[in-house]
């Protein structure tokens, strides 16, 4: 009888504790799945601002957009470059920009998993998905050339592999990636 006490006092034992494990497990993935959406909406809206409040009135100022800004005095850097450049100085995560056909390997999708979600953004039906990939978590905000001078300087630049870009095309995503 004594081993049946000590057996059931085990089993009750390690159902608490899975009970407590499993879903802080889950809280967790859900608190980064939130985290991930609230820094690309935030993300989002700060390229928002860079291009319309602050490149459109530099415009009027005499300057323009250049890749090469750093080296160009009259010219600032290219939305997607304003991105990156947050992301740089941010050390707790990934924030970058990912492409279907990107125009540098830095802008490629990382594994077969952010492929998988680029090819279910390009569907159309979410703007937003965030996914597990490996235990980090990763989150995309669709990307699309809203207008003709996306697809114009895509379609010329020296390092790009896609000549045919149109207005209205998927391009890529932003993207963030939680450890
Ligand atoms: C004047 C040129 C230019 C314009 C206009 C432009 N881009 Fe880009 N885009 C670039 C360059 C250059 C990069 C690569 C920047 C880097 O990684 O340093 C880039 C990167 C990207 C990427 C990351 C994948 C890749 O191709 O490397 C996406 C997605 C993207 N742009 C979408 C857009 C969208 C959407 C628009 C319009 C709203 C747009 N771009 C307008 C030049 C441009």
């Amino acid at each position: 009888m004594r081993r049946w006490a000590a057996f059931s006092m085990m089993f009750v034992v390690s159902m608490i504790g899975l009970a407590l494990v499993v879903p802080m497990g889950q809280a967790a993935d859900a608190a980064k799945e939130m985290a991930a959406k609230y820094i690309l909406a935030t993300a989002k809206a700060a390229r928002t601002v860079y291009v319309k409040g602050i490149v459109e009135d530099a415009k009027k100022g005499g300057m323009g957009l250049n890749e090469d800004w750093v080296k160009d005095d009259h010219s600032m850097m290219l939305p997607a470059q304003f991105v990156k450049e947050l992301g740089k100085e941010i050390k707790e995560f990934e924030l970058s920009l990912v492409g279907t056909d990107p125009l540098y390997a830095s802008n490629a999708a990382k594994s077969a998993k952010e492929k998988d979600m680029l090819a279910e953004l390009a569907k159309g039906k979410e703007k937003v998905l965030i996914a597990d990939d490996g235990g980090t978590t990763v989150g995309m905000s669709a990307d699309y050339a809203i207008v003709d001078s996306c697809a114009d300087c895509h379609n010329k630049h020296p390092k790009t592999t896609k000549k045919d870009w149109k207005k209205g095309d998927f391009m890529g995503a932003i993207v963030v990636r939680l450890k």
